[in-house]
Protein backbone atom coordinates (compact mmCIF):
# COMPACT_ATOMS: atom_id res chain seq x y z
CA UNK A 1 0.00 0.00 0.00
CA UNK A 2 1.28 3.46 -0.91
CA UNK A 3 0.95 5.66 2.01
CA UNK A 4 -1.38 8.63 1.81
CA UNK A 5 1.37 12.11 0.80
CA UNK A 6 0.03 14.70 3.95
CA UNK A 7 -0.39 18.05 2.41
CA UNK A 8 0.70 20.00 5.41
CA UNK A 9 0.98 23.30 2.66
CA UNK A 10 -2.63 23.22 2.30
CA UNK A 11 -3.45 22.21 5.88
CA UNK A 12 -1.13 25.61 6.52
CA UNK A 13 -3.24 28.01 4.34
CA UNK A 14 -6.33 26.80 5.75
CA UNK A 15 -4.57 28.25 9.34
CA UNK A 16 -3.34 30.99 7.78
CA UNK A 17 -6.36 32.22 6.15
CA UNK A 18 -8.02 31.77 9.65
CA UNK A 19 -5.18 33.81 11.41
CA UNK A 20 -5.68 36.50 8.35
CA UNK A 21 -9.23 37.02 9.00
CA UNK A 22 -8.83 37.48 12.69
CA UNK A 23 -6.12 39.90 12.41
CA UNK A 24 -8.60 41.92 9.98
CA UNK A 25 -11.42 41.84 12.52
CA UNK A 26 -8.46 43.01 14.99
CA UNK A 27 -6.95 46.01 12.44
CA UNK A 28 -10.69 46.90 12.23
CA UNK A 29 -10.49 47.76 15.92
CA UNK A 30 -7.32 49.53 15.32
CA UNK A 31 -5.15 46.80 16.27
CA UNK A 32 -2.39 45.87 14.41
CA UNK A 33 -1.20 42.50 15.81
CA UNK A 34 2.76 42.47 16.34
CA UNK A 35 5.41 39.88 16.95
CA UNK A 36 9.15 41.35 17.51
CA UNK A 37 11.49 38.77 16.23
CA UNK A 38 14.90 38.74 18.11
CA UNK A 39 17.55 37.07 16.24
CA UNK A 40 21.09 36.85 17.98
CA UNK A 41 23.79 36.12 15.13
CA UNK A 42 23.69 34.62 11.44
CA UNK A 43 23.20 31.02 11.74
CA UNK A 44 21.82 30.72 8.13
CA UNK A 45 18.99 28.14 9.06
CA UNK A 46 17.59 30.56 11.33
CA UNK A 47 18.06 33.48 8.71
CA UNK A 48 16.11 31.63 7.09
CA UNK A 49 13.37 30.41 9.19
CA UNK A 50 13.13 34.11 10.27
CA UNK A 51 12.46 34.70 6.99
CA UNK A 52 9.83 32.55 6.65
CA UNK A 53 7.99 33.55 9.42
CA UNK A 54 7.89 37.20 8.73
CA UNK A 55 7.10 36.86 5.14
CA UNK A 56 3.98 34.97 6.57
CA UNK A 57 3.22 37.66 9.28
CA UNK A 58 2.88 39.85 5.97
CA UNK A 59 0.78 37.73 4.08
CA UNK A 60 -1.42 37.44 7.08
CA UNK A 61 -2.15 41.35 7.59
CA UNK A 62 0.50 41.52 10.53
CA UNK A 63 3.66 43.13 11.61
CA UNK A 64 7.33 41.43 12.19
CA UNK A 65 9.27 44.10 13.65
CA UNK A 66 12.55 42.55 13.73
CA UNK A 67 15.37 43.12 16.31
CA UNK A 68 18.68 41.68 15.09
CA UNK A 69 21.95 41.81 16.76
CA UNK A 70 25.29 40.53 16.62
CA UNK A 71 26.52 36.91 17.90
CA UNK A 72 28.72 38.66 20.16
CA UNK A 73 25.73 40.84 22.36
CA UNK A 74 26.04 40.00 26.17
CA UNK A 75 23.30 38.03 27.60
CA UNK A 76 22.72 41.54 29.97
CA UNK A 77 22.04 43.66 26.52
CA UNK A 78 19.57 40.89 25.31
CA UNK A 79 17.82 40.84 28.74
CA UNK A 80 17.38 44.48 28.20
CA UNK A 81 15.71 43.77 24.48
CA UNK A 82 13.53 41.62 25.85
CA UNK A 83 12.30 43.82 29.00
CA UNK A 84 11.73 46.14 26.77
CA UNK A 85 9.61 44.28 24.25
CA UNK A 86 7.50 42.82 27.45
CA UNK A 87 6.76 46.35 28.36
CA UNK A 88 5.83 47.78 25.22
CA UNK A 89 2.15 47.69 24.51
CA UNK A 90 2.35 47.95 20.32
CA UNK A 91 4.21 44.19 20.66
CA UNK A 92 1.60 41.35 21.42
CA UNK A 93 4.24 38.66 21.11
CA UNK A 94 7.72 37.71 21.34
CA UNK A 95 10.15 35.33 19.43
CA UNK A 96 13.46 34.54 19.67
CA UNK A 97 14.73 32.60 17.48
CA UNK A 98 16.69 29.49 18.91
CA UNK A 99 19.75 28.59 18.71
CA UNK A 100 20.90 31.52 20.72
CA UNK A 101 25.18 31.88 20.80
CA UNK A 102 26.40 29.65 23.30
CA UNK A 103 27.67 32.21 25.65
CA UNK A 104 23.80 33.10 26.39
CA UNK A 105 21.87 31.25 28.72
CA UNK A 106 18.95 30.18 26.83
CA UNK A 107 16.31 29.14 29.91
CA UNK A 108 17.24 33.00 31.39
CA UNK A 109 16.33 34.49 28.10
CA UNK A 110 13.04 32.41 27.58
CA UNK A 111 11.80 33.06 31.72
CA UNK A 112 12.43 37.20 30.67
CA UNK A 113 9.32 36.67 28.49
CA UNK A 114 5.84 38.02 29.43
CA UNK A 115 3.94 34.77 29.16
CA UNK A 116 1.04 36.92 27.74
CA UNK A 117 3.47 37.55 24.84
CA UNK A 118 4.97 33.76 24.40
CA UNK A 119 3.76 32.95 21.16
CA UNK A 120 6.29 30.08 20.94
CA UNK A 121 4.87 28.56 23.89
CA UNK A 122 8.53 27.92 25.73
CA UNK A 123 8.17 29.84 28.56
CA UNK A 124 8.03 27.73 31.96
CA UNK A 125 4.38 29.01 32.59
CA UNK A 126 3.14 28.08 29.47
CA UNK A 127 4.87 24.65 29.31
CA UNK A 128 3.07 24.24 33.20
CA UNK A 129 -0.31 25.18 31.32
CA UNK A 130 0.31 22.99 28.40
CA UNK A 131 0.97 19.79 31.05
CA UNK A 132 -1.69 20.95 33.54
CA UNK A 133 -4.31 21.92 30.91
CA UNK A 134 -4.14 25.33 31.23
CA UNK A 135 -4.62 28.35 29.51
CA UNK A 136 -1.46 29.78 27.21
CA UNK A 137 -0.07 29.67 24.06
CA UNK A 138 0.99 25.86 22.55
CA UNK A 139 4.68 25.31 21.04
CA UNK A 140 4.18 25.74 17.43
CA UNK A 141 5.50 22.80 15.67
CA UNK A 142 3.77 20.31 18.39
CA UNK A 143 0.50 22.01 18.53
CA UNK A 144 1.02 21.86 14.32
CA UNK A 145 1.39 18.06 14.32
CA UNK A 146 -1.76 17.70 16.22
CA UNK A 147 -3.63 19.75 13.99
CA UNK A 148 -2.47 17.60 10.61
CA UNK A 149 -3.49 14.22 12.47
CA UNK A 150 -6.82 15.64 13.53
CA UNK A 151 -7.38 17.12 9.72
CA UNK A 152 -6.19 14.23 8.13
CA UNK A 153 -8.31 11.95 10.18
CA UNK A 154 -5.74 9.90 11.64
CA UNK A 155 -7.25 8.32 14.69
CA UNK A 156 -5.24 9.14 17.58
CA UNK A 157 -8.07 7.47 20.69
CA UNK A 158 -6.03 4.48 22.17
CA UNK A 159 -3.04 4.51 19.14
CA UNK A 160 0.11 4.24 20.42
CA UNK A 161 2.37 6.96 19.40
CA UNK A 162 5.92 6.49 19.72
CA UNK A 163 7.94 9.75 19.63
CA UNK A 164 11.54 9.97 18.82
CA UNK A 165 13.49 12.51 20.01
CA UNK A 166 13.11 14.79 23.58
CA UNK A 167 13.66 17.99 22.64
CA UNK A 168 11.25 20.97 24.70
CA UNK A 169 10.64 22.31 21.45
CA UNK A 170 9.08 19.03 19.65
CA UNK A 171 9.72 15.75 21.64
CA UNK A 172 8.39 16.77 25.39
CA UNK A 173 5.95 18.89 24.58
CA UNK A 174 4.16 16.29 21.59
CA UNK A 175 4.28 13.50 24.58
CA UNK A 176 2.54 15.89 27.11
CA UNK A 177 -0.26 17.17 24.02
CA UNK A 178 -0.69 13.41 22.38
CA UNK A 179 -1.69 11.67 26.11
CA UNK A 180 -4.35 14.39 26.52
CA UNK A 181 -7.41 12.90 27.56
CA UNK A 182 -9.05 14.60 24.40
CA UNK A 183 -6.18 12.91 21.75
CA UNK A 184 -5.60 9.86 24.10
CA UNK A 185 -2.82 8.06 22.65
CA UNK A 186 -0.60 6.15 24.54
CA UNK A 187 2.66 7.43 23.97
CA UNK A 188 6.79 6.16 24.09
CA UNK A 189 9.40 8.29 23.38
CA UNK A 190 12.57 7.31 22.46
CA UNK A 191 15.83 9.17 22.86
CA UNK A 192 19.62 8.44 22.37
CA UNK A 193 19.50 6.53 25.13
CA UNK A 194 16.67 3.84 23.65
CA UNK A 195 18.67 0.61 23.17
CA UNK A 196 16.55 -0.25 20.12
CA UNK A 197 14.37 1.86 18.48
CA UNK A 198 13.00 -0.48 16.19
CA UNK A 199 11.65 -2.21 18.71
CA UNK A 200 8.53 0.17 19.78
CA UNK A 201 8.61 2.25 16.47
CA UNK A 202 7.14 -1.09 14.71
CA UNK A 203 4.49 -1.36 17.44
CA UNK A 204 3.29 2.06 16.32
CA UNK A 205 0.13 3.10 14.70
CA UNK A 206 1.52 7.08 14.75
CA UNK A 207 5.21 7.74 14.52
CA UNK A 208 6.69 11.30 14.83
CA UNK A 209 10.14 11.42 14.04
CA UNK A 210 12.10 14.80 15.38
CA UNK A 211 15.49 13.19 16.20
CA UNK A 212 17.34 15.66 13.68
CA UNK A 213 19.22 12.32 11.50
CA UNK A 214 18.40 11.61 8.67
CA UNK A 215 17.42 8.64 7.22
CA UNK A 216 16.89 7.15 11.17
CA UNK A 217 13.52 5.46 10.35
CA UNK A 218 13.79 3.13 7.24
CA UNK A 219 10.86 0.42 6.05
CA UNK A 220 11.21 -2.24 7.87
CA UNK A 221 11.08 0.07 11.25
CA UNK A 222 6.88 1.05 10.08
CA UNK A 223 3.93 -1.17 10.43
CA UNK A 224 2.13 -1.65 7.49
CA UNK A 225 -0.41 1.43 7.77
CA UNK A 226 1.12 3.36 10.12
CA UNK A 227 1.02 7.44 10.09
CA UNK A 228 4.22 8.85 9.97
CA UNK A 229 5.14 12.14 10.94
CA UNK A 230 8.62 14.13 9.86
CA UNK A 231 9.27 16.60 12.05
CA UNK A 232 13.36 16.40 11.04
CA UNK A 233 14.58 19.38 8.91
CA UNK A 234 18.62 18.22 7.85
CA UNK A 235 20.21 20.39 5.65
CA UNK A 236 22.70 17.71 3.92
CA UNK A 237 25.24 18.97 1.30
CA UNK A 238 24.29 18.41 -2.29
CA UNK A 239 27.11 19.93 -4.86
CA UNK A 240 23.79 19.55 -7.50
CA UNK A 241 21.66 21.55 -5.82
CA UNK A 242 22.13 25.41 -6.11
CA UNK A 243 21.84 25.71 -2.39
CA UNK A 244 24.51 23.58 -2.14
CA UNK A 245 22.57 21.45 0.31
CA UNK A 246 19.28 19.58 0.24
CA UNK A 247 16.74 19.29 3.31
CA UNK A 248 15.80 15.63 4.16
CA UNK A 249 13.71 14.91 7.18
CA UNK A 250 14.36 12.17 9.25
CA UNK A 251 12.44 9.33 7.36
CA UNK A 252 13.88 6.94 4.51
CA UNK A 253 10.87 8.26 2.55
CA UNK A 254 10.78 6.52 -0.53
CA UNK A 255 10.79 3.27 1.19
CA UNK A 256 8.62 4.26 4.64
CA UNK A 257 5.84 5.61 1.76
CA UNK A 258 5.32 2.26 0.42
CA UNK A 259 4.52 0.54 3.66
CA UNK A 260 2.78 3.42 5.52
CA UNK A 261 -1.12 4.29 5.52
CA UNK A 262 0.45 8.67 5.84
CA UNK A 263 3.43 10.27 5.52
CA UNK A 264 4.59 13.57 5.43
CA UNK A 265 7.02 14.96 3.23
CA UNK A 266 10.29 17.45 4.20
CA UNK A 267 10.06 19.96 2.70
CA UNK A 268 5.88 20.86 2.43
CA UNK A 269 4.94 18.57 6.00
CA UNK A 270 5.74 19.54 8.92
CA UNK A 271 7.51 23.02 8.01
CA UNK A 272 4.53 24.89 6.94
CA UNK A 273 2.63 24.10 9.68
CA UNK A 274 4.69 25.83 12.51
CA UNK A 275 4.67 29.11 10.74
CA UNK A 276 0.51 28.40 10.53
CA UNK A 277 0.52 27.93 14.03
CA UNK A 278 1.93 31.08 14.97
CA UNK A 279 0.74 32.88 13.51
CA UNK A 280 -2.19 31.91 15.41
CA UNK A 281 -0.85 32.39 18.60
CA UNK A 282 0.29 35.68 17.85
CA UNK A 283 -3.15 37.07 16.47
CA UNK A 284 -4.48 35.30 19.90
CA UNK A 285 -2.13 37.12 21.74
CA UNK A 286 -2.87 40.49 20.11
CA UNK A 287 -7.06 39.31 20.76
CA UNK A 288 -6.34 39.43 24.26
CA UNK A 289 -4.58 42.20 24.50
CA UNK A 290 -7.11 44.53 22.89
CA UNK A 291 -10.27 42.77 24.74
CA UNK A 292 -8.11 43.62 27.92
CA UNK A 293 -8.10 47.09 27.41
CA UNK A 294 -11.39 47.49 25.91
CA UNK A 295 -12.86 45.43 28.97
CA UNK A 296 -10.85 48.07 31.30
CA UNK A 297 -13.56 50.55 29.55
CA UNK A 298 -16.35 49.47 31.07
CA UNK A 299 -16.98 48.70 35.20
CA UNK A 300 -16.74 44.96 34.85
CA UNK A 301 -13.85 45.29 32.67
CA UNK A 302 -11.81 47.56 35.65
CA UNK A 303 -12.98 45.20 38.39
CA UNK A 304 -11.59 41.95 36.17
CA UNK A 305 -8.44 44.08 34.91
CA UNK A 306 -7.68 44.98 38.66
CA UNK A 307 -7.87 41.22 39.10
CA UNK A 308 -5.38 40.02 36.51
CA UNK A 309 -3.24 42.46 38.25
CA UNK A 310 -3.23 41.33 42.10
N1 LIG B 1 14.36 27.08 16.46
C1 LIG B 1 13.91 25.95 15.89
N2 LIG B 1 12.56 25.89 15.98
C2 LIG B 1 12.17 27.01 16.62
C3 LIG B 1 10.90 27.52 17.01
O1 LIG B 1 9.84 26.92 16.79
N3 LIG B 1 10.92 28.72 17.65
C4 LIG B 1 12.07 29.38 17.92
N4 LIG B 1 11.98 30.53 18.58
N5 LIG B 1 13.25 28.93 17.58
C5 LIG B 1 13.30 27.76 16.94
Amino acid sequence: MAAKIIDGKAVAAKMREEARTRAAALEARGVRPCLAVVLAGEDPASLSYVAAKEKALAGAGMEGREFRLPAGVGEAELLGVINALNADETVHGILVQLPLPSHIREKAVISAMDPAKDVDGFHPVSVGNMVLGGKGFLPCTPHGVLVLLREEGIPTDGAHAVILGRSNIVGKPLAALLSRREVNATVTICHTGTRNPGLYTKEADIIIAAAGRPGLISAGMVKEGAAVIDVGVNRVADSSSKKGYRLLGDVDYGPVAEKAGWITPVPGGVGPMTVAMLLLNVVEAAENAANAVSGANTASGARAAAARHD
